[in-house]
C-alpha cells in the first residue's frame, strides 16, 4: 500500500510529532517533506501565548524546505490526532500548493500510522497558484 520512502515519511512526521509545542491546544502535529533532492524536512506546529502568532506544522517544514534549497514538494505526510483524519487547514493547502504538483500524494497518518492518501488536487480542487501569475 505504502512506498519505502513514503513508509519512511510517515514514520518521520509520526515521530517529530511528539515534539510539537501545543500547550493551548494540546493538539500535536507533524510533517514530513521529501523534495526534488530526496532530503526530508520536519516540521511541527509552534503555538504562541499570543495565540495568532502560533505557526502550523506545513508552515515550517516548508520553511525547512526552503532554507536548505529544496524547491518541490514530491510527497508530504501530516501526522496528527483526534478521531478525525487531520488533513491540512485551508491556509497551509495554500501553502503546499505553491511547491507541488496538483498530483503531489499527501499523506494523513494518526499518532501511530498511515490512514489515507490524497492528492493535493482532491485537498484543493480549482487552486490559484504560481502559473496564475504569468
Ligand atoms: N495545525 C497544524 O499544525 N496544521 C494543520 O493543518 C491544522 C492545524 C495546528 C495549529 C494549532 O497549533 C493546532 O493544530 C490546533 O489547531
Amino acid at each position: 500500500m505504502l512506498t519505502h520512502v513514503e513508509k519512511q515519511l510517515c514514520e518521520s512526521a509520526i515521530t517529530v510529532r511528539k515534539n510539537a509545542y501545543a500547550p493551548y491546544s494540546k493538539f500535536k502535529v507533524g510533517v514530513a517533506i521529501l523534495d526534488e533532492l530526496k532530503n526530508i524536512h520536519l516540521g511541527v506546529n509552534v503555538e504562541n501565548a499570543a495565540y495568532p502568532q502560533g505557526t502550523c506544522a506545513e508552515a515550517g517544514a516548508i520553511s525547512s524546505m526552503i532554507a536548505s534549497g529544496g524547491k518541490k514538494i514530491k510527497l508530504i505526510a501530516i501526522s496528527g490526532s483526534g478521531s478525525e483524519l487531520c488533513t491540512p487547514c485551508g491556509g497551509c493547502r495554500q501553502k503546499i500548493r505553491e511547491f507541488s504538483a496538483l498530483k503531489t500524494p499527501v499523506l494523513i497518518c494518526d499518532e501511530e500510522m498511515f490512514q489515507k492518501r490524497f492528492i493535493l488536487e482532491a485537498l484543493l480542487p480549482a487552486s490559484f497558484g504560481p502559473d496564475n501569475l504569468f
